[in-house]
């Protein structure tokens, strides 16, 4: 059986995409049953609609609180019985408790080598910082930012004369193989916290 995977989304989506389409594939472990966005203009809300996945919107301005909007977003994820959520580019932090309740189950990609740059603006950083390697982490969501047990990793080089948008593309073709790679092991129960 495959495992039902649901994916948060805020923006673009080009991680997600690559879940998707890692997903078409007969023997991959999971299926993809619901992209989230906080966001109702997100680019990659198209794409997902394309692909015949079921989409929703859930504002997160619309809510009161943190905890109320991640109740709302709880709710859906049951609705659609989610085994796994994968956040890709999902730009609102969590509250503990809902952390909590998908422990060893949702998983992020962050654009750093953690533990180093959690965050945003992580290429700017390392640039600034004179790294000569960069990358890109999957993880576990724990209840602090950035923070779980690393799945993969992928390191790039940093090169003489980059700026921020040549190294975040280098990280990102990275990002998309490692995603659906992490994804695989978590749903093979292959990695776990
Ligand atoms: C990626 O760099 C990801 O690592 C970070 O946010 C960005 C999202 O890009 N968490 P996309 O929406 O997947 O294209």
């Amino acid at each position: 059986m495959k495992k039902r995977v649901a994916i948060l989304i805020s923006g673009r989506g080009s991680n997600m995409r690559a879940l998707i389409e890692a997903a078409k594939a007969k023997d991959y472990p999971a299926e993809i049953v619901l992209v989230l966005s906080n966001v109702a203009d997100a680019g990659g809300l198209d794409f997902a609609r394309t692909h015949k996945i079921p989409t929703q919107v859930i504002e997160h301005k619309k809510f009161p609180s943190r905890e109320i909007f991640d109740n709302a977003v709880n709710t859906a994820l049951k609705a659609a019985n989610a085994e796994i959520v994968a956040l890709a580019g999902f730009m609102r932090l969590l509250s503990p408790r809902f952390a909590e309740s998908w422990h060893g189950r949702m998983i992020n990609i962050h654009p750093s080598l953690l533990p180093a740059y959690k965050g945003l603006h992580t290429h700017k950083r390392a640039l600034e910082a004179g790294e000569k390697l960069h990358g890109a982490t999957v993880h576990f969501v724990t209840a602090e930012l950035d923070d779980g047990p690393v799945i993969l990793q992928a390191k790039v080089p940093v090169l003489p004369g980059d700026n921020e948008d040549a190294l975040a593309s280098r990280v990102l073709e990275q990002e998309h193989k490692i995603y659906p790679e992490a994804l695989r092991l978590v749903a093979e129960g292959k990695a776990k916290i």
